[in-house]
């Protein structure tokens, strides 16, 4: 295990060293940073103590990268069983951006604000129909520190184990109604057709509490920027229209044997090859 830690941490040591040299070339050469990414943001803010730095760089990744990744595979899988709700998103993203469907990727990405991400009630709810369904951490198991009484008058001592469930708790019709298993982002609104949050105590796909995940609003800006770039441009199918899902018990709910996409050929074709082709290569890799 220390050996492995080690190779981690020096692996993002790495990182910073790069950073850092790469940040105080460009002041050298006086040029503007293209590139500004978190770990930049950090080093411009003069915080630059490297296992603060390396602490906070593992904490996003390993908080963050599957938890996101796994979600959006499931989200596009749902997309491609219901491909109305697709359309009507992709319609959401038009609208709320002010795009149309000639527009280019990177006007579409260009478009895209907050106030604009705002906007879209209906890619909201269905990526939390998506984490209502399909948990990025199914189970969440904790050690008790020290003897304990939980409301319900259940008493734990010091070392038991406790854990709960997402997975089921997403599931159960006693919390969600008759239609539990049905995949229906419509659950999420209010009258106004605006979108509703759960209490994160019958919601728990980020736990919550005062140990509730850190970063979830991050984690939607991040999903739902990713899904109206990819929903704005193209339209999502199957590979395998047959294929049964399946999910691949780990620490982060990964869809087994990972997912291909295809493009609608009129969709591929709208673009000039190689952006099509990075686009299908990245979906690939990043979510199989
Ligand atoms: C769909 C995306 C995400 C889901 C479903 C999710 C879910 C969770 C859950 C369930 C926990 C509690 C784990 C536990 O204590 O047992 C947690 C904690 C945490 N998450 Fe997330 N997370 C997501 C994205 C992110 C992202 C993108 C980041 C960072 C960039 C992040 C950073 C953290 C951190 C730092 C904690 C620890 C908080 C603490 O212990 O006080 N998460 N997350």
């Amino acid at each position: 295990m220390k050996k492995c830690i080690k190779v981690v941490d020096e692996f993002v040591y790495k990182i910073i060293r790069n950073k850092t040299e790469q940040m105080s070339k460009s002041r050298d050469e006086s040029r503007v940073m293209k590139k500004s990414d978190i770990l930049s943001r950090f080093l411009e803010m003069k915080k630059t103590d490297p296992k603060y730095l390396k602490d906070i760089i593992l904490s996003f990744i390993i908080a963050g990268k599957d938890t996101t990744a796994s979600t959006l595979s499931w989200f596009f899988y749902m997309m491609c069983k219901h491909p109305l709700l697709q359309e009507r998103i992709a319609e959401e993203v038009r609208k709320a951006t002010r795009t149309n469907e000639y527009s280019s990727i990177d006007e579409l990405a260009n478009s895209i604000t907050d106030a604009a991400l705002d906007k879209m009630q209906y890619l909201h709810a269905s990526l939390t129909e998506t984490l209502r369904l399909y948990l990025a951490i199914p189970v969440d198991g904790k050690l008790c520190l020290s003897d304990d009484t939980f409301p319900d008058g259940f008493r734990v001592r010091k070392g038991d184990s406790v854990t709960y469930q997402p997975w089921a708790m997403g599931r159960m019709k006693s919390l969600w109604g008759d239609d539990a298993e049905d995949f229906r982002p419509e659950r999420w609104f209010d009258e106004n057709d605006c979108f509703q949050q759960e209490s994160p105590f019958k919601f728990t796909a980020f736990q919550a509490g005062p140990r509730i995940c850190l970063a979830k609003e991050f984690a939607y800006r991040q999903m739902m920027i990713f899904s109206t770039v990819l929903l704005g441009t193209f339209r999502f199918k199957m590979g395998d229209e047959h294929r049964r899902v399946k999910y691949r018990t780990m620490l982060t709910l990964h869809i087994d044997g990972g997912f291909i996409f295809l493009l609608p050929i009129d969709q591929a074709t709208r673009f000039r090859r190689p952006r099509t082709i990075e686009m299908d290569v990245v979906v690939f890799c990043l979510y199989v």
